[in-house]
């Protein structure tokens, strides 16, 4: 497989793209996210996310307006159907924290889905294209972020794995994917705006051409395979490609920007004590196309 994506235009001096050791994931420099990102900045940027599929950006002291804005290079923002993490005036941004008004800490994770291994809202028929955290605030222990790269893990499957698993699709269900993280159970209004819809379990990038394992906690069964078997077979495939030698872990900072994308890797949070720590992260997600 190709590896990178090919660009006429010259890198802008100063911008800086420092691949992570094992090529997933990389360190943007040179950039100041606060203001307006120039044509040829951007289109390294977006090389850098295809080739590397997570992006870092250290120190940006971003708000919630400059926020959007980034997200808006990438496409459409959309919402999301938990309103319970909506931000109250931007409802595009989402806020994951567990600290209360008075500064105190809720003693729970904001979010129990996200502790396990998923790839953001596949649980829809046109899933996420990228999602873009800002963390105005990190647990000191925990709370790591962990990607896979779902590329590499489907091209490192054997030559009859991935001949079986090519033609095979998935059931992607919010409210059954709610009940294996232990979370509260989906409202009859998120059911309604989230029926169970079906995605090939392996999907081709609609701009590197790569196949990746599309799966994660969203996805609940196999078509036409009975159920416990398609989940025997989605641990399996999960447990590959969550092995160490396709992870990223990242380790938060203040003001860091981190993204990815949704279409190739899978990601999850490490726990962290929300008695004790005070965490805070706020989403901005990108819409993107129907998964072929
Ligand atoms: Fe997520």
């Amino acid at each position: 497989m190709s590896e990178t994506v090919e660009l006429t235009v010259q890198k802008p001096v100063g911008l800086t793209v420092t691949p992570h050791d094992n090529g997933f994931g990389a360190e943007i420099g040179g950039i100041d996210l606060t203001k307006s990102i120039r044509d040829a900045d951007f289109a390294w940027v977006h090389k850098a996310f295809l080739d590397y599929k997570v992006l870092v950006f250290r120190a940006q002291k971003l708000d919630d307006e400059a926020h959007h804005r980034l997200a808006r290079y990438f496409g459409e923002l959309e919402g999301h159907i938990n309103k319970s993490t909506r931000h109250q005036a931007l409802p595009k941004i989402q806020i994951f924290s567990n600290v209360k008004e008075d500064g105190s800490t809720t003693g729970e994770h904001p979010e129990k889905g996200t502790l396990v291994w998923h790839t953001d809202k596949s649980y829809v028929a046109t899933p996420s294209l990228t999602t873009i955290l800002r963390s105005p605030a990190i647990a000191s222990v925990g709370g790591d972020t962990l990607f896979a790269d779902m590329t590499r893990a489907y091209y490192n499957l054997s030559t009859e794995t991935r001949a079986r698993i090519d033609g095979m699709a998935a059931v992607h269900d919010w409210k059954r994917s709610r009940e294996k993280s232990k979370e509260r159970p989906a409202t009859a209004e998120e059911i309604a705006a989230a029926p169970p819809v079906v995605h090939p379990m392996v999907r081709t990038h609609p701009e590197t051409g790569l196949k990746a394992i599309y799966l994660g906690n969203h996805a609940s069964h196999i078509v036409d395979m009975a159920i416990d078997e398609g989940e025997a077979l989605i641990s399996e495939l999960e447990a590959h490609a969550t092995q160490s030698e396709y992870i990223y872990r990242h380790k938060w900072q203040v003001d860091d920007v981190l993204m990815w994308d949704n279409r190739c890797t899978m990601h999850c949070v490490e726990p962290y004590d929300a008695t004790k720590e005070r965490r805070i992260v706020h989403r901005v997600v990108v819409k993107g196309d129907k998964p072929l």
